[in-house]
This record gives structure tokens, C-alpha cells and sequence, in this order.
């Protein structure tokens, strides 16, 4: 058991390109840590360089009190579960666990044993003559995880283990590896673009843009506590709500104000960097879930006039998509069932921007000036 330590982690491919930069990051022993971020952030290139198939341009890595930078990947004691299951088509499902066991030369009792304990974990017991081509795509990869299992590495990569399945299939094999790994209770890393599997399977999330580590948290702090305006957009379905305006102040209450003259009004006290920002131009985000129904609203909301332009019915609850004058995008208002609204209709819709968050400026990663003073990118 070991945690892994980055520092100063930096990837420069031959073409030049630098696809990781100034990385760093602890994963703490047993944690299971997710990597989220859209394609192309370097989140792959990260995993790789951990688990020695990609050299380092810069920096260290570290598993426990070992430097791995100079250890080749046979002898780095890390298993690795990737996106395709990469199993070995000729040999049965037995075969395909006990192999890595076997170059090995482990007592062959004992890879019966270790084989028999992860087929039971994984509920394979019964197809263990199988090939690969007879069983579906949650067997095979549950196959892959099997083969990681038994060799009963120090941590387990995970590079998008479920993005082959169908969303049904993803759903009960998230539920299982979560599960599995409170059994195992073995340093993790996995990546995913898919931000449900980054919340829901994370004990800490490391969201990434373009090579650069964005926050570092546990899932319900990133989601309630973006550090910047990336973190926001990218972390939350349907999307945060962003419009952009100027910030102003009457008296003590702050507002921000829109190119058409709407005023909301923010509901916060002077709290993080609000005052140097006065009469700039900032971006307000509000969750679908802070805007509210007038017959549903809670007290204190900023209001303003919108028009309904779609309604989606989920059930339990609905998404309305609403236009507001002289902004492009829709805003979305996540309602419950008994709220009447149809296409066409005026709303006036509740703000609940105290719980919303201001951005100073409105380029992609612009800073959340609504967080406490000092608040910890990485915790
Ligand atoms: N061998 C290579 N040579 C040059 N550039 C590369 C190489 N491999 C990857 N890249 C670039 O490095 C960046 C990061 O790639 P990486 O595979 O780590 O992304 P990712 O976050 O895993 O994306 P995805 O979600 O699509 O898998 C990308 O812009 C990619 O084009
Ligand atoms: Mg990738």
C-alpha cells in the first residue's frame, strides 16, 4: 500500500507539444483519486508517465518512498485497466487471469487461489472457461479488472475503463467498482472525461484543462466550491449558468448588471475579492437547481423576467430552458413537476444568487472571486 506523490510533473512530446505542465498532486494511500477533464487536457499522458510508458520530461514521480522516474514499468508494482480490455483473445478467462501470475513462476496452488478469490469478486465464477469473444462488454471488462486484481498491485490505473459500455452497463459497473475498491482499499487513479463518474466514484476529484491541474477536492467541494469559471462549466449537468455584467454597488448591496440594464442583485456580503472588482466586468454563475419558479421560490432570490423557450420533462423533476434579453445562450431552470410553464410564456424567474458564484472577467479559467480569502486550490 502506498500513495503516489507528482511534483513538478511536466510532459513535452517530441513535436514539441507540452502536454502536461507543472503538475502537481498528492494521492494519498488507499484513496481513490479521479482524473476529469475534456479530451486532450493530458489526463492519459498523466496516467502514463505514472505507470512508466511515457518518459518524463521534468519533475518526479513517486509511489510511497520510491522515486519512479528511473523504474521500468515491469518493476513499477502498478496495474493498469484501460479503455479497450486489451485481454488475450485465444486464451479462457482463467487463463487471462493466472497469465501475469504465471511469468511470475507463482506456485500454480497459489494462482488457483488468487484466480478462485477474484472471479468471486467480480462474479465470474461460472465463465471462467469462456473466451473473451463469448462474454459482453461488462464481462470482459470486469476480465480486465480480474487480471489488475490478482497481482494485488501497490495502486491501479484506470484510463476510461467504462467508455465501451452502454450507459446501463456503466451505471451497475460503476456501482461495482466503487464498491470493489472499498474492498480492495488500494490507491486508485482513474480517468474519465464522464464528470457522473468523476462525482460519483471519486474520494477526491482532479479536474484538468489544457495540461494544468484546475482543483484538487473532494467531488461535493468542487461542485459547491468551483475555483474557477472552468471548474464551474465543467463539473455539474445540465451546466452552470453563466451571463456576463458589470459589478456594482449601492449602499452594501452588490449587483450585477447586465448589457440590457437588468440588475441582479447578488445577496452576498462583501466576501472574497468582490471590492477590487467593483465596476469591472464579471461573469455570474447560478446552478440550474438556484433558479427557482415564482410559486416555488424561496425568499431574498433576485428576480427577473424570462422567456420560457423548452420544456423537458424528466419525471421526478424538469428542465426549462429560458431566454433573457441580451444574453445568447438559454439559461436553464431545473423545476419541480408541478411547475406550469409552456413555451412562450413570461416567467418571472427567481434567482437564488446567494448560493451563485462571481468570476472576474469572462475569459475560460477566470478565477471565482466569491470564495472565502485563501481558499485551497488543492485539498
Ligand atoms: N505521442 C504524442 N505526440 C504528440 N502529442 C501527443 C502525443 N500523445 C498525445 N498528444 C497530445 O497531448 C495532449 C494530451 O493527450 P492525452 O491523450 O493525455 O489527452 P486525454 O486528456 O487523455 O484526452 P482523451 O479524453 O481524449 O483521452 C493532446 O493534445 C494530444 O493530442
Ligand atoms: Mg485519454
Amino acid at each position: 500500500m502506498a500513495g503516489i506523490l507528482i511534483k513538478d510533473l511536466q510532459k513535452i512530446y517530441d513535436n514539441g507539444y507540452h502536454a502536461v505542465k507543472d503538475a502537481n498532486l498528492e494521492i494519498r494511500d488507499r484513496e481513490f483519486m479521479v482524473l476529469v477533464g475534456p479530451s486532450g487536457c493530458g489526463k492519459t499522458t498523466t496516467l502514463r508517465m505514472i505507470a512508466g510508458l511515457e518518459d518524463i520530461s521534468g519533475g518526479e514521480i513517486r509511489i510511497g518512498e520510491r522515486r519512479l522516474n528511473e523504474v521500468a514499468p515491469k518493476d513499477r508494482d502498478i496495474a493498469m485497466v484501460f479503455q479497450s480490455y486489451a485481454l488475450y483473445p485465444h486464451m479462457s478467462v482463467y487463463e487471462n487471469m493466472a497469465f501475469a501470475l504465471r511469468l511470475r513462476k507463482m506456485p500454480k496452488p497459489e494462482i488457483h487461489a488468487k484466480v478462485m478469490e477474484a472471479a468471486k469478486m467480480l462474479s465470474l465464477g461460472n465463465q471462467l472457461e469462456k473466451l473473451p469473444k463469448q462474454l459482453s462488454g461488462g464481462q470482459r471488462q470486469r476480465v480486465a479488472l480480474g487480471r489488475a486484481i490478482v497481482r494485488q498491485p501497490k495502486a491501479f490505473l484506470f484510463d476510461e475503463p467504462l467508455s465501451n459500455l452502454d450507459a446501463k452497463l456503466r451505471g451497475e459497473m460503476r456501482y461495482e467498482l466503487k464498491s470493489l475498491q472499498t474492498r480492495l482499499a488500494t490507491t486508485a487513479v482513474y480517468v474519465t472525461h464522464d464528470q457522473i463518474e468523476a462525482m460519483t466514484l471519486g474520494d477526491r476529484i482532479t479536474v484538468m484543462s489544457v495540461g494544468e491541474i484546475q482543483q484538487v477536492a473532494p467531488p461535493t467541494v468542487v461542485y459547491e466550491f468551483p475555483y474557477n469559471r472552468f471548474v464551474a462549466s465543467f463539473i455539474g449537468t445540465p451546466p452552470m449558468n453563466f451571463v456576463t455584467g458589470k459589478l456594482v454597488r449601492e449602499g452594501d448591496t452588490w449587483s450585477c448588471e447586465m448589457a440590457k440594464g437588468q440588475r441582479f442583485t447578488l445577496g452576498m456580503k462583501e466576501r472574497g475579492k468582490l471590492a477590487e472588482n467593483l465596476g469591472k466586468d464579471v461573469v455570474l454563475g447560478v446552478r440550474p437547481e438556484h433558479l427557482h419558479a415564482p410559486q416555488v421560490a424561496p425568499a431574498g432570490c433576485a428576480v427577473c423576467p424570462m422567456k420560457v423557450d423548452v420544456v423537458e420533462h424528466m419525471g421526478d423533476h424538469q428542465y426549462i430552458y429560458l431566454l433573457l434579453d441580451g444574453v445568447e445562450d438559454t439559461v436553464i431552470m431545473k423545476a419541480p413537476p408541478q411547475v406550469k410553464a409552456a413555451p412562450g410564456d413570461i416567467m418571472p424567474v427567481h434567482l437564488d444568487t446567494a448560493a451563485g458564484h462571481l468570476f472576474a472577467g469572462t475569459h475560460e479559467h477566470a478565477p471565482n472571486i466569491t470564495l472565502p480569502a485563501g481558499f485551497p486550490r488543492q485539498q
